[in-house]
């Protein structure tokens, strides 16, 4: 958008979290609270940026590496008037309009903010100095209320702290959403006090002083509160957390995947899911996580930074985390896919099975109570129940092969680094430190005997 800057506040501590991690960090939906604002900052394609920090200023740069965010450091924090004030001196070529989002207002739409400044804009030479959103709230307790005078007009914000007895009953509270003319805004903001119950530099002080030099001041009353709901301790975000996950549920469900109880199906943002796809309750689907069409995901299962491949269905309380998945696999019930993964088109994990920095090959079978790890497993092996790569000697790690059609055995161990050749036998309950060639069999049991009435006598000794 031309001619306008955006400053975004996140320098505050956030006391009421009580928390050693600076408040916009703390996540809504798997992403930082920050994550919002400034993705909406970066889709405004505003010429000029400005995000205030402070507080865990190092941390909040690297939770953020993009180059695209100019971060400035308001070194005291001194209220939101000070916020922007230090944000300004990296503005001051600056002419146009200047708007202000929070850091702690995660769920303010693009749209809502385009049609905000469309409004303020729309007196184009002669609009306000300001215009800012509010909304009416049934509990307006902790926000800075609007005082309007008979003609309704906005005169001043008063904050929570600050408020006498009658003014507390105001329902009309302030977004912590603005955006200014330049030149009103670089002049006032000098002017802003700090006598106030917080001792701090005020923001919203700004409005009084564009009323008192009878400068106009538009207020844009936000009809859904839920958007403008600022987080400033755990119940406010756990209660933005339900609001944001009910929008990405709502929005792939229109896409067209099933999500049997959106209520309890938590999705983060920007996972991506396609049309047809079941997910059924208590799902946690995570990260950069990218699901195609199809994909049963049955109760309880986790799936973190993971790609799943069409009609692929993962069964009830499996954990999926960094792998990837071909199509039509089977993995689970209660089966572990821990990091490093590659399971292909077909391949079947049941449950109880640990795998890990692995490749199963198409149309393999590794369906109960089993470790593998650190190995790669050619096409159509089948690898019975109990079975165990030794891949650690306490010292290395170590690599298993398995060579396409071969049969493991169960309850074997194979005792890393070591080959199972092609089409290869292992009988069960061997342990293989050897290669084996292709199609050969490798049995390690001692001869089985069979001693006639052995129980019996056994049994008359005690008596
Ligand atoms: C603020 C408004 C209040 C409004 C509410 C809406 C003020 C004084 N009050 O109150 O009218 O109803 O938001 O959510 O502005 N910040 C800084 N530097 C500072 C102080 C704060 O960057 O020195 C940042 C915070 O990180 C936060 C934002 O500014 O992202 C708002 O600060 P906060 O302390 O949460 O203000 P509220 O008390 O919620
Ligand atoms: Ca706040």
């Amino acid at each position: 958008m031309k001619n306008l800057a955006v400053i975004v506040l996140a320098a505050g501590k956030g006391t009421r979290m009580k928390s050693t991690r600076p408040k916009v960090l703390h996540e809504v939906a798997g992403k930082p609270m920050l994550f919002y604002p400034l993705a909406i900052m970066e889709e405004l394609k505003a010429g000029r940026v400005a995000v205030v920090i402070g507080h865990g200023a190092d941390d909040v740069k690297a939770a953020f590496p993009s180059k695209k965010i100019g971060f400035v450091l308001q070194k005291e924090q001194l209220g939101t008037g000070h916020a922007v004030a230090t944000a300004l001196k990296s503005l001051s070529d600056f002419s146009g309009d200047v708007l202000v989002l929070s850091g702690d207002v995660p769920l303010i739409t693009k749209e809502t903010v385009s049609a905000f400044l469309k409004l303020h804009r729309a007196g184009g030479r002669s609009r306000p100095a300001l215009s800012l959103i509010t909304m009416a709230l049934d509990a307006p307790k902790g926000y800075g209320r609007v005082v309007r005078d008979e003609d309704r007009a906005v005169v001043r914000i008063v904050e929570d702290k600050d408020c006498t007895p009658g003014e507390r009953h105001i329902n009309e509270v302030n977004s912590g959403i603005y955006v200014f003319r330049s030149d009103f805004l670089f002049s006032a903001i000098k002017k802003i006090g700090r006598n106030n119950a917080q001792g701090e530099y005020y923001l919203p002080d700004l409005i009084a002083l564009a009323v008192a030099k009878g400068l106009n001041v538009k207020a844009l009353t936000h009809a859904d509160p839920e958007e403008v709901m600022g987080i400033n301790n755990r119940v406010e975000l756990a209660r933005a957390a339900v609001v944001m996950r009910r929008r990405i549920n709502e929005s792939l469900m229109m896409e067209g995947v099933t999500i049997i109880d959106p209520e309890h199906t938590y999705i983060d943002h920007g996972v991506k899911i396609g049309a047809d796809t079941v997910v059924y309750p208590g799902a946690h689907i995570k990260g950069a996580t990218v699901i195609g069409e199809s994909v049963v995901i049955e109760e309880g299962v986790r799936i973190v930074d993971s790609k799943i491949g069409p009609s692929t269905a993962i069964k009830s309380y499996s954990i999926v985390e960094e792998s990837v998945l071909g199509n039509k696999a089977q993995i689970g019930p209660l089966a572990r896919l821990r990091p490093g993964n590659v399971i292909e088109d077909q391949a079947r994990i049941g449950n109880f099975v640990e795998v890990k920095k692995t490749r199963i090959g198409k149309g393999s079978k590794v369906n109960h109570l089993s470790y593998i790890g650190d190995a790669v497993i050619g096409e159509s092996v089948n690898i019975g129940a109990g079975t165990i790569t030794c891949n650690y000697d306490g010292v290395h790690k170590h690599r298993t092969t398995i060579e396409d059609n071969a049969f493991i055995g169960s309850d074997s161990q194979l005792v890393a680094p070591v080959t199972i050749g092609k089409g290869a036998y292992v009988g069960s309950g061997t342990t293989v430190t050897k290669d084996v060639p292709p199609d050969a069999l490798v049995i390690t049991r001692t001869k089985e005997r069979v001693i006639e009435g052995w129980a019996r006598k056994k049994r008359a000794e005690k008596k």
